[in-house]
């Protein structure tokens, strides 16, 4: 396995996950620079997606290297029975670095043991989603001026949303109060509960969307209910409404409270909430574009400056 993989967030200390917010702060400033040049990088995207390759694909152009890749698996040799394995070992021989998505749980690691070429692992299942979790630790950086000490509601589909495992485990180190609001099937997973308690964080579940936990947090972390993860389709139809933010819930709400959600959205936050002060869904997106700038460069192992931020 290539050390420069970043396959969970697990994988980098509190240090590295510093590091890349400094940078990405650079890339904010800089978004556009020429140290990519000869490299090409490709995006395997076998499960959809527009923010994570789009925002990726922009990245290693402003950067100046070349991007090659697919968005639609059905349209490559996989449909004629190639493996991961192979298909990995492939595109290895092309390129500097390989971006993947997959609907299986495990597959980038799968993939870090099958080639020595760097590997980004942009959502695997209901498993990790390491680049989102750095661009909302920007976002979360951005808007409250620290990572320390906040209050962070997680609402919706917790048990396949690889974007809250992510941001769970990354929070370990800023002493974060959890607040999980979920019904009875979408529930935190218990690994995630263990790990919070192994590492004393606290955390509170809840099954109503009131109020009074609105108006205590700091960061109101929204997420959709995703059909594809489903095997029982009507239990699907059951909870995919249950939670839905409107802004006159937000009339209590702390005034440096924001609203995140990794997009796409579908019935989970009212679009009568876009223009409340507290909306931030769209912002965190753009800031995916810095932050996976700065991930690219480390897996690439480029050099860039820091910019100082206070934690
Ligand atoms: N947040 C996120 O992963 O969005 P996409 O599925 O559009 O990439």
């Amino acid at each position: 396995m290539n050390s420069n993989s970043l396959v969970s967030i697990d994988d980098i200390s509190r240090d590295e996950i510093v590091d890349l917010l400094k940078q990405a702060r650079y890339f904010e400033m800089h978004p556009d620079q020429k140290i990519l040049d000869g490299k090409v990088v490709a995006t395997l995207f076998f499960e959809p997606s527009t923010r994570t390759r789009l925002s990726f694909e922009t990245a290693v152009n402003r950067l100046g290297g070349r991007v090659i890749g697919f968005s639609d698996a059905s349209t490559t040799s996989s449909s004629k029975g190639e493996t991961l394995k192979d298909t990995i070992k492939m595109v290895s021989n092309y390129v500097d670095l390989i971006i993947m998505r997959h609907h299986l749980e495990g597959a980038a690691r799968y993939a870090t043991e099958v080639t020595d070429t760097p590997v980004i692992n942009a959502g695997d299942g209901a498993h990790q989603h390491p680049s989102q979790t750095m661009l909302d630790l920007y976002s979360i950086y951005k808007t409250q001026g620290t990572l320390q000490n906040l209050s962070i509601t997680m609402v919706g589909d917790l048990k396949y949303g690889r974007t809250v495992h992510s941001l769970l485990m990354a929070m370990r180190y800023f002493n974060p109060t959890f607040h999980f609001i979920a019904c009875e099937e979408l529930q935190m997973p218990k690994e995630y509960k263990d790990f919070c308690d192994k590492y004393n964080i606290r955390y509170y579940e809840h099954r109503d969307f009131t109020p009074e936990v609105i108006n205590q947090s700091d960061i109101l972390y929204m997420t959709r209910v995703q059909r594809e993860r489903f095997t029982d389709i009507m239990e699907y139809e059951r909870v995919k409404n249950l939670y839905t933010l409107r802004s006159d819930m937000l009339e209590g709400a702390r005034k440096n409270m924001r609203v995140l959600h990794p997009l796409p959205r579908v019935n989970e936050i009212a679009y009568d909430v876009d223009d409340s002060p507290h909306a931030y869904y769209f912002e965190q997106a753009r800031n995916g574009l810095y932050a996976r700038q700065a991930i690219i460069c480390k897996a690439l192992g480029i050099d860039i400056p820091k910019m100082e931020i206070t934690l």
